[in-house]
């Protein structure tokens, strides 16, 4: 069955409504920030700050954004492990190339249903390879990405 983004997030937000509302899958739901990085000569950069927003006044953290860029050919998934740890993967599944769509703590491949964790690791195939990761370094409020 493929399955078009937005039927992705209506499911998987009907879903979150359903049943146990864990706090984990409440984030799942809350809307993909997406972020145009910045290109510098290795890499791409964007600000951790784009992962803080305000709500009733009070910060707020994002466990994802989605960097995007016209010059890279898939998206790049960025997830906050902690404040000094992000991993970054290229959200092209490895089974057969579909464009990944970011779903909280992992991400789920419209095409035939694969899914991988924060860190890249097929969690379900039939993709078989682990996601591309992208080294992650950080600069006071920039988040660099070295895109090797
Ligand atoms: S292309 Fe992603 S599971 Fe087939």
């Amino acid at each position: 069955m493929i399955m078009n983004r937005r039927e992705f997030v209506t499911q998987t937000c009907m879903a979150c409504m359903g049943g146990g509302l864990l706090s984990t899958v409440l984030t799942a739901c809350q809307p993909t920030r997406y972020v145009t990085g910045t290109v510098e000569s290795n890499g791409i950069s964007v600000l951790k700050s784009e992962f803080t927003y305000l709500k009733k006044d009070k910060p707020v953290t994002r466990p994802f954004i989605v960097v995007h860029h016209e010059n890279l050919e898939y998206p790049i998934y960025v997830y906050r492990i902690t404040d000094d740890e992000y991993s970054a993967l290229w959200m092209k599944c490895t089974h057969q190339g579909y464009e990944l769509q970011a779903s909280g703590d992992h991400l789920y491949c419209p095409g035939h249903g694969s899914e991988f964790d924060k860190r890249g690791n097929v969690n379900q195939g039939p993709a078989e390879k682990n996601l591309r990761s992208f080294p992650v370094s950080i600069h006071g409020n920039k988040i660099f990405i070295e895109l090797t």
